[in-house]
């Protein structure tokens, strides 16, 4: 039977799991692959606990194994983008096919490399770089190749999802259900990328490109986080029929496309709304297939490494690999990649929920309904709460209509500068998501 060799560069929670997996599923693999798939070397700065290395090159330096003229596929899973570009390049220059997980090294180098890939004739796959074990990336790029893709909005970061689910069920502090998203191998090494959305930043660009056949372009994306939310929000939210969701969302539009990820208010009687703890979704509107839903686990070693080893067999199959039938990697050739323009995030349109504690006093209703009404802004609804025992303020929630970030902007710095408007004006988008 034919056998390919594999290096396995990083021996943390993805690659650990990957070595697993392959080593567990060697039977159901090899019988899938039609090949049995070696891992020869591994490069790695400490060998793992969890990891049996017995029989196998152990390099200590990485580079070994990108120069090790035996491995035919070397999966990148240490994370960060210096070093392993680096290595990713190297790799490809001797001609090797690579599977990564780094969501950052494709969204921020992701056109440089599949250029050089294409170059040298060789397959980059990176499957579980985004949504963990949710095959994503074949989705878009295979299964839902007929369709002109209007917009996608998905929960892609698992750990920031955990977070919002045990606060909003358990009552746990942030920083608390952080800790534990760390010690379950979900959070980033840096927990910062997962909670003020730079990881979702990540995923996004790179599901934009598969969706729309774009560039990948990382810096273009407008990133809020989730270290604002209030419990007080998600009951307000609530309470008008809605759940906070963290989301990335992609739209292609008559002006243009709209690359965004922050906190989203969408109606809670949606699947999307029920996507709780390190799940990841991801709802895509296909113009012939109409709306379809994607869910599954977002983080964790195993649920990762199965999409890593999905893409190792369909290298080992030779899908996609050859002169005769190269699958591109983004869909399309980098040459054929589209330059559309990308909307200001000033001039993208929704729905917004705002905020604010107000004087309890006659008129302050109605100055602020026409500081709206200036920025031609029309309301949807309006909660305002009777102020609690010996207080003077009250909170006043209002759900607006679609409008620009723009005027939001300037409707919310004229309250905020209002004597009887007290601290900042929270204000949080809506989506319906209704296709
Ligand atoms: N830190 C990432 C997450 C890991 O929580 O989604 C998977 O990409």
């Amino acid at each position: 039977m034919k056998s390919v060799n594999i290096g396995i560069c990083g021996l943390g929670t993805v690659g650990g799991g990957t070595f697993n997996v392959l080593r567990d599923s060697a039977e159901l693999i090899t019988a899938r692959a039609a090949t049995q798939l070696r891992v020869t070397h591994v490069g790695a700065r400490h060998d793992s606990s969890t990891c049996d290395l017995a029989g196998i090159r152990v390099s200590r330096d990485i580079f070994e194994v990108a120069r090790d003229p035996e491995v035919e596929i070397l999966v990148e899973l240490i994370g960060g983008t210096t070093v392993a570009r680096e290595l990713v390049e190297a790799a490809i220059i001797a001609g090797k096919h690579v599977v990564t997980a780094n969501k950052a090294l494709i969204a921020e180098y992701g056109n440089e490399i599949f250029a050089l890939a294409e170059k040298h004739s060789v397959q980059v796959r990176y499957e579980a770089a985004i949504a963990g074990g949710i095959p994503i990336v074949k989705a878009l790029r295979e299964g839902l190749a007929a369709n002109r893709i209007e917009w996608l909005a998905g929960i892609i970061n698992g750990t920031g999802n955990y977070i919002l689910t045990e606060m909003r069920d358990r009552g746990r502090e942030f920083s608390d259900a952080l800790s534990e998203a760390q010690a379950l191998g979900y959070a980033e090494a840096d927990p910062a990328f997962d909670v003020e959305g730079t990881d979702a930043a990540h995923k996004l660009v790179i599901l934009a490109s598969l969706a729309f056949g774009i560039p990948l372009q990382f810096e273009a994306v407008y990133t809020e986080g989730i270290t604002e939310l209030t419990t007080q929000d998600v009951g307000y939210a609530s309470e008008l029929g809605y759940i906070i969701k963290h989301l990335g969302i992609a739209k292609q539009t008559d002006e243009g496309i709209e690359l965004r990820v922050h906190p989203t208010l969408i109606p809670d009687d949606l699947l999307l709304a029920d996507v709780d703890g390190v799940k990841n979704a991801i709802l895509i509107e296909g113009g012939a297939v109409g709306p379809t839903l994607y869910y599954g686990a977002g983080a964790g070693a195993r649920p990762t490494a199965s999409a890593v080893v999905a893409d190792v067999i369909d290298l080992a199959r030779g899908v996609g690999v050859g002169a005769s039938a190269p699958l591109p990697a983004l869909g399309v050739a980098i040459a054929d990649l589209r330059s559309l323009p990308l909307i200001p995030i000033e001039k993208v349109k929704t729905p917004w929920y705002l905020r604010m504690e107000v004087a309890d006093k006659p008129g302050v209703l109605s100055t602020v309904a026409s500081i709206f009404s200036e920025q031609g802004i029309s309301i949807e609804a309006l909660i305002q709460r009777a102020p609690g025992e010996g207080q003077t303020l009250v909170s006043l929630i209002v759900l607006t209509n679609n409008a620009p970030q723009g005027s939001v902007d300037i409707a919310v710095r004229k309250m905020e500068a209002l004597a009887t408007i007290n601290g900042k004006v929270t204000r949080i988008r809506v989506e319906a998501l209704d296709g």
